[in-house]
């Protein structure tokens, strides 16, 4: 029998890796090739552990590159596709737009062409189990006000370039499906955290800064609510959803964890004042509210009922487990947080905040 041969776009990110980890780990007998184009979030540091594995192989390469995707399709006959490779910062979307449209739209439609033209013969007759998983985010049906969640039946409303490349993208994956007969399926998620997610977003973003006594910066009011989910859990519902996931289906993924970014802040500098050995109360002197972001949607909550019922998935931890989880891996990994944030990153950095 053939072996299972599957691409993960992006799979040097933050998600991605512990998607390729999780894959390579639990199948040896399939073959996981990870396409990446290693922009500033990628890093194969992040692969360390599994990269010499025989069942697991890197390219680096741009999704919006056309003639290569065909040329990968070709060589490998990729049975699956599990898409992550995108540009995932909501800031930078609002000061680079176009970039988010390239990677996210542009990108994966040449992903989809791809597909489309590599498993026609299974598309004109009886399918041959080739699947093409769309990873994609919660932020595209917009903002909650205080009550209710988003179900998979809820409409796009998206309000950032980010969000709106993503929905885009969900729109042609749906397309691809309906027009051509492409075997989809997608899932949006909430608000991930754990190892090694890039500094730039919120959590990891204040356990460096709480760690080097720099200001921690809190947009507004502090007020937004966000949903969060261990990243591990999020790459456990992946699995499920490749394996086990209705063709044609969109399935949400939340924690069931929602904290207002405030009060995040908060415990998180409780938990950091224990493991540095702090005064209690030393590390929340660092909280500074600064100007707002543009657009900010208030909340976001998912209900992920449908795959809890139907393919039997479930958050694995606490908050504040993974929470203190998460502060050990980087207090443990100084020296990835330090080569992640060299290069662009400080330059970046200085531009983003202005205190109130
Ligand atoms: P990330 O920014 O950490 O990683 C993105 C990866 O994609 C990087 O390795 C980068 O090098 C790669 N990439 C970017 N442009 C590329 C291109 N043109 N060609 C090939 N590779 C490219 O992102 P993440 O947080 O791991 O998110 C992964 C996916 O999950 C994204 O599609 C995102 O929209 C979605 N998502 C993220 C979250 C979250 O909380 N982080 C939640 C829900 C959904
Ligand atoms: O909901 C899923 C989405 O979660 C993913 O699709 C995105 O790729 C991912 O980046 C994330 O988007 P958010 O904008 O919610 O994440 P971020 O970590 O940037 O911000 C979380 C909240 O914290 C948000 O309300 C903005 C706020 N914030 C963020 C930063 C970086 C601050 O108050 N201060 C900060 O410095």
């Amino acid at each position: 029998m053939k072996l299972k041969t599957i691409i993960i776009t992006g799979g040097a990110g933050f998600i991605g890796s512990h998607v390729v980890r999780l894959f390579v780990n639990k199948y040896p007998d399939y073959k996981i090739v990870n396409l990446d184009k290693l922009t500033y979030a990628g890093n194969l540091a992040n692969l360390k552990d599994i990269e010499k594995k025989s069942n697991y192989e890197f390219l680096k390469g741009d999704i919006c590159d056309a003639e290569l995707i065909q040329n990968i399709f070709e060589k490998y006959n990729f049975d699956g596709v599990i898409h992550l490779a995108a540009e995932s910062h909501v800031d930078r979307s609002i000061s680079n737009p176009m970039e988010f449209v390239k990677t996210n739209v542009i990108g994966t439609v040449t992903l989809l062409n791809a597909a489309k033209h590599f498993w026609k013969a299974s598309l004109d007759s009886i399918p041959k189990g080739n699947l093409f998983y769309h990873v994609s985010t919660d932020e595209v049906y917009g903002s909650l006000g205080k009550k209710g969640k988003f179900k998979e039946t809820t409409s796009y409303d998206p309000h950032s370039p980010y969000s709106s490349s993503k929905a885009s993208s969900d729109h042609f994956v749906r397309a691809y499906h309906d027009t051509f007969g492409l075997p989809v399926v997608i899932s949006n998620c909430s608000n991930n955290y754990g190892s090694f997610h890039f500094p730039e977003k919120l959590i990891p973003l204040a356990i460096n800064n709480i760690k080097n006594n720099k200001p921690v910066p809190v947009y507004g009011k502090g007020a937004n609510v966000r949903d969060w989910l261990f990243v591990e859990d999020h790459a456990r519902a992946i699995d499920v959803i490749y394996h086990k996931g209705k063709v044609g289906d969109t399935y949400n993924i939340g924690g069931n964890n929602e904290w207002k970014n405030i009060d995040l802040i908060k415990l998180l500098c409780k938990v950091m004042d224990e493991k540095l050995g702090r005064k209690k109360g030393e590390s929340a002197k660092l909280i500074t509210f600064v100007k707002d972001r543009a657009g900010h949607d208030l909340r976001y909550a998912i209900d992920s009922s449908k795959l809890q019922k139907k393919l039997k998935w479930r958050p694995s931890l606490k908050f504040e487990k993974g929470l203190k989880k998460t502060v050990d891996w980087y207090l443990a990994n100084e020296e990835w947080l330090k080569d992640v944030t060299s290069g662009d990153y400080q330059k970046y950095y200085d531009q983003q905040y202005v205190i109130r």
